[in-house]
């Protein structure tokens, strides 16, 4: 059975009563984690699905309520850079990791680091010599690590290979019944998680983008090579890279593809057209597009995917909109792509995945 807490300050009236339940549910939560069980709780990103990273037994459950590959390494979340001690060796932190890490934690950006042998399961690190950690930015996520004492091994908290969750209704549908507990703290912050670096002979290579943007970085850091890997050709032999990247994620039962281009104009009539096809067709159809073009279009379900002068509210509604598709059963979906500057680096990345890499240039 999972347990259900609801700590939405938004919801929950204000007062001593809410302040109350918030503590006893947090409480509650630790205690689960402290046991070996699994708990979904908010983060800045997505929801993430927590266990403590001391215990193989606990880990194993995420790996187990998720149906996730067990070569996919999960991120360690802490509540403060303490609890780094025991995790990471000793003297494995640059001048560079102190940089970001005083800039962007808590926050979403996540440190790969050589791991401290007997520190955390090795099922967390899928075996490798690294473990990737982070603080996150969220005020529940916060007051959960520090009431669990422990650090929690935590990846997104949706069955492998669906979209990730920004609210704890997603977290339901897919892993209810999974899972020793949900605490339900509201939609998320960003939408996307967080991106992944890794240092390596003084230089930065970025190997999953994400809420912190490249141009972000290269501020941070304005004395050192940042590697994007979308953006280059590098060879697969030493580049460093996020082993979850290679799997297909956040698909859409149905069809999808991207549809870019040069002029707008050009891109909309060639969706316009494709659609009216596959609707000739029998299939129920759908189109991902933005507020300034949602309504140059006809289908069975056209989103609004965030705006496009606001890019973070992209972000923020990717997800969601992606598993809407799934709810109202679309079977043929075009999806127009935004720019790859800033975060949209990584709403590219996470729509090209959804997208099984099928993309249209007209
Ligand atoms: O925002 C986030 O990062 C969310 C929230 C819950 O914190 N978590 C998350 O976890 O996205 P997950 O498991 O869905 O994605 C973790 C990514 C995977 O692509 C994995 O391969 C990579 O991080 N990763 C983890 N440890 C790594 C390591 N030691 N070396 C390289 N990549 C690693
Ligand atoms: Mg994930």
């Amino acid at each position: 059975m999972t347990t259900y807490w609801n700590v939405d300050q938004d919801l929950l009236p204000e007062g001593t009563e809410r302040k109350k339940a918030v503590d006893s549910s947090i409480a509650q939560a630790a205690i689960l984690l402290q046991q070996g069980e699994t708990v979904a709780f908010p983060t800045e990103t997505v929801y993430g699905l927590g266990a403590d990273a001391t215990s193989s037994t606990a880990v194993e459950r995420i790996f187990r309520a998720k149906g996730r590959p067990s070569d996919n390494p999960l991120i360690v979340h802490i509540a403060d850079t303490e609890q780094l001690s025991g995790l990471i060796q000793p003297l494995s932190l640059t001048p560079e990791h102190h940089q970001l890490m005083k800039i962007f934690w808590p926050g979403p950006l996540t440190l790969v680091l050589p791991v401290q042998t007997g520190g955390i399961s090795p099922l967390v690190t899928a075996g490798l010599s690294t473990v990737g950690v982070r603080i996150p930015n969220h005020p529940m996520a916060l007051r959960l690590l520090r009431s669990a004492g422990i650090p929690i091994a935590a990846p997104s908290a949706n069955s492998s290979g669906r979209p990730s969750p920004t609210l704890a209704s997603h977290v339901k549908d897919d892993l209810d019944g999974r899972v020793g507990g949900i605490l339900d703290g509201g939609p998320t912050g960003v939408g996307v998680e967080s991106t992944v670096i890794q240092i390596v002979n003084g230089q930065l290579y970025i190997l999953r983008p994400g809420g912190i943007t490249s141009e972000q970085l290269r501020s941070a850091l304005p004395h050192i090579t940042i590697h994007e890997p979308e953006r280059e050709e590098i060879s697969a032999v030493e580049t460093p890279r996020a082993p979850g990247m290679k799997y297909t994620h956040y698909a859409p039962q149905g069809f999808m593809q991207i549809v870019q281009g040069g002029r707008e104009d050009e891109v909309s009539a060639w969706i316009q057209r494709d659609i009216d096809a596959a609707k000739a067709r029998g299939e129920s159809t759908g189109i991902l597009t933005f507020e300034e073009r949602a309504s140059w279009y006809r289908a069975d379900l056209v989103i609004a995917c965030g705006a496009l002068s606001q890019p973070e509210t992209i972000a923020q509604e990717l997800y969601a909109a992606l598993r809407e598709f799934d709810q109202a059963g679309i079977q043929y979906i075009a999806a127009e792509g935004c720019e790859e500057t800033g975060i949209g680096l990584a709403i590219m990345n996470r729509l090209r995945k959804a997208a099984g890499n099928k993309l249209v240039y007209v």
